[in-house]
């Protein structure tokens, strides 16, 4: 794979996956694309003039004009508005719909098989979003949010357990929004059960800092995150690339699994150069179940609410 475009990537989080993926040296030439066309310009000259200094190859190009994205292999979409404090994700469905959908029809006039990651906010509805705009199939879109809650929960856990974050091997389903499901059964230290390290009330108070971890973070800088954002969707642009099948949760339709079905949530899926490869089914117990399910009631009002819009 050679070629890939950030949609948005004039923007703080676009802007850090394009320079996430140079410094991967993983490919010719990342496209920055943004309807800010001298911002992103500007941006990946600037990155392009940081190859000389860092080691890399990868060329960058920015632009605003969809030409220029013909053929990507991969294109992570992060156009939209970002919250602010006091909104919620989904506060930003109007608007950012509409920017996805335009945004995926005119990606799709210039390639023909991408695979698409989804970044834009309310994340699983983004998702559905783009699906429906770009005709491919679902393996082919799918969205970035179970990489970043689960750093962040991991950043947590290793902060109060005063280990390495390298060590923490954890999993978390659902929407990405405060209904999200951080499963501690599915959290190791170096591979002791996290149970064992941490005491009950503890692991709870962590699990509930990372349910609102993105607002945490709205609130300190006015705008929402992008540095670890920007990072875990170049990391799944990486596991595509390498043909790594690598285990992500991601934001995917789900078409049974869980006992659901036509519904974008995040799951453990395992990521290839086909883009998902296949969706991991745990064997949640009756609690984590109904979690899930409320998180899905969740994402399917909003999915609705996007229904609607399109008439
Ligand atoms: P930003 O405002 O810094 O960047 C957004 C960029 O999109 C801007 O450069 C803007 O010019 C561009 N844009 C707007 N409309 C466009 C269009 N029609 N065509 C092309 N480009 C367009 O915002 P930021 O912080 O980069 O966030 C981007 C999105 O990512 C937001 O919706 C935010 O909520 C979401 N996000 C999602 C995360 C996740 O975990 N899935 C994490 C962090 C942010
Ligand atoms: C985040 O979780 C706002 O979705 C964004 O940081």
């Amino acid at each position: 794979m050679s070629k890939i475009t950030v949609v948005g990537g004039a923007g703080n989080v676009g802007a850090t996956v394009a320079n996430v993926l140079a410094h991967k040296d993983l490919v010719n030439e990342v496209v920055v694309v943004d309807i800010a066309g001298d911002m992103a310009r500007g941006k990946a000259l600037d990155m392009w003039q940081q190859a000389p200094i860092d080691n890399y190859s990868t060329y960058l190009r920015g632009t605003d004009d969809y030409k220029e994205t013909a053929n990507s292999d991969i294109v992570v979409i992060t156009a939209g508005v970002p919250r602010k404090p006091g909104m919620s994700r989904d506060d930003l469905i109007n608007t950012n719909a509409n920017i996805v959908t335009t945004v995926t029809r005119k990606i799709m006039e210039y390639s023909s098989n991408p695979i698409i990651i989804v970044v834009s906010n309310p994340l699983d509805v983004m998702t559905y979003a783009a699906y429906k705009a770009s005709g491919l199939p679902s393996s082919r879109v799918f969205g970035m949010a179970g990489i970043l809650d689960t750093a962040r929960y991991r950043a947590f856990l290793a902060e109060a357990l005063q280990v390495s974050p390298k060590d923490i091997q954890a999993m978390l389903l659902g929407g990405h929004g405060d209904t999200m499901v951080p499963l501690p059964r599915y959290t190791t230290v170096a591979g002791i059960p996290v149970t064992e390290m941490i005491d009950a009330a503890a692991l709870d108070a962590i699990a509930e800092r990372t349910k609102v971890g993105g607002g945490e973070l709205v609130k300190l800088m006015g705008t929402s995150a992008w540095y670890a954002p920007g990072a875990a969707a170049a990391q799944m642009v990486e596991a595509i690339v390498r043909n790594e099948n690598r285990i992500f949760p991601c934001c995917v339709k789900l078409q049974g699994q869980y006992g659901m079905k036509d519904i974008f949530l995040g799951v453990p899926v395992k990521l290839n150069k086909n883009g998902i490869g296949q969706i991991i089914e745990l064997q949640l117990n009756d609690q984590e179940m109904a979690l899930l399910k409320d998180s899905a009631q969740h994402v399917k009002e909003v999915m609705e609410v996007f229904d609607k819009l399109q008439g």
